[in-house]
Parts: C-alpha cells; structure tokens; sequence
C-alpha cells in the first residue's frame, strides 16, 4: 500500500473505529467461557485472530496465557508499535516461555480486505454502524469458527452466524456484555 493511501485508510478507520481497549478483566473471563464452552484448547495449533488488534492485548493474552497461535490486525502503525514494545518488554522479564512469543503475529493491514477462513476463533471489538460493512468478511469465516463481539451484539449478520452465548459482567458498576456466535453456513 502507498504511503498516501496508508494515511487515507488509517485516517478513515479511525472515524469508524477508534482505538478502546477490552480490559483484562473481560479477557479472562471471556477465555475462561471459550475453554470450557467452546473447545479453545491450550497449547494447541488452534488460530485466534482480532480484527483491530489495537495494542495487541488479546493476542498477547491468548499467545502467553492460552498458547495458541493469535494473529492481530491493525491499521494505525503507533499501535503495532506499541504492541511490539509491549512484547520486547513482557519477554524480557522472563515470565513466560519464550516459545509462546513466538505464537503472535500482529501485522499492519485493512481488516475489511482479511480473509477469515484459516481462524478457529475470530475476535472484535466494533461499533454497532460498521457492522454491515463486515458481512464480506464475515462470510469468509470458516464453518463452525467461534466469534467474539465485545459488547455490541452482531445483529446485521443473522444469516451466517447463530448466536450462542452472553457473557456478562459488571465493571466500576457498569454492565459489559460479550456475545459469541458460531459461523454456520
Ligand atoms: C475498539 S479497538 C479494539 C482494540 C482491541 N481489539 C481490544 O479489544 O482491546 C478497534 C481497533 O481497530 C482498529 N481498526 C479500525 N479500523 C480498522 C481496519 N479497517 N483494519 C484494521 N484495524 C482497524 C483501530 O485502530 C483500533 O485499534
């Protein structure tokens, strides 16, 4: 991609999309539901992916914590930038096996150009107007694969995914809610 076309694409996702971060808190409980309801198994060859990786905090969960191989999109560099800062600096205290690190994969690029079907586990954290804009990538998740909307429903797209599950929680006394679909045909 051009410089000025990178710009452009950075420039208009953040319109869309702006960077919020899902807390740890979330995190652990929405890994915790996807291992005992939805056959996340550690320390396999199973693949996650998170559309709008921000500063890479699900794939470096679910790389350290989880062991599988977590792959993150992202299309403003500041924040792949820092993702990997963030990554030199958790390896160089030493407190997780160095191979882990090695199961994350964060790469500059535009998610509505990403095809989905090599994913077990596809995460996103967007807002509710975008959504009819993703059914193209959507359709390219394989059968079966299990997606992660962090608090917006992913109504506009019924026709491919069945709703499963609602997590809740309650966070500084606000409710956040995760809803998990399959991909069906
Ligand atoms: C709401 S944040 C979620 C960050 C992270 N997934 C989390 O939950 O902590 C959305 C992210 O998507 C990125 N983004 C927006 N549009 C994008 C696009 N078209 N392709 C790739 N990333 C995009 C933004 O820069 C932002 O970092």
């Amino acid at each position: 991609m051009k410089k000025k076309q990178k710009y452009f694409c950075k420039f208009h996702s953040q319109l869309d999309l702006p960077f919020l971060e899902t807390s740890n808190e979330s995190l652990k409980e929405i890994f915790q539901i996807l291992e005992l309801e939805f056959g996340l198994k550690r320390n396999s060859n199973q693949k996650l992916v998170d559309l709008g990786a921000g500063n890479g905090n699900i794939v470096i969960f679910s790389a350290l914590y989880y062991g599988i191989k977590s792959y993150g999109i992202e299309i403003d560099q500041s924040l792949i930038k820092e993702a990997k800062k963030r990554i030199k600096s958790l390896k160089k205290k030493g407190n997780f096996d160095n191979r882990l690190f090695r199961k994350i994969k964060i790469k500059f690029g535009d998610f509505y150009l990403h095809n989905l079907k090599k994913y077990d586990f596809i995460y996103i954290f967007s807002l509710p107007p975008m959504q009819k804009y993703l059914e193209h990538v959507f359709s390219t998740a394989k059968r079966g694969a299990v997606i992660i909307s962090h608090k917006f429903q992913l109504s506009e797209l019924n026709s491919f995914l069945k709703y499963e599950y609602t997590l809740t929680y309650k966070k500084n006394k606000q409710e956040i809610f995760t809803f998990l679909y399959r991909k069906v045909s």
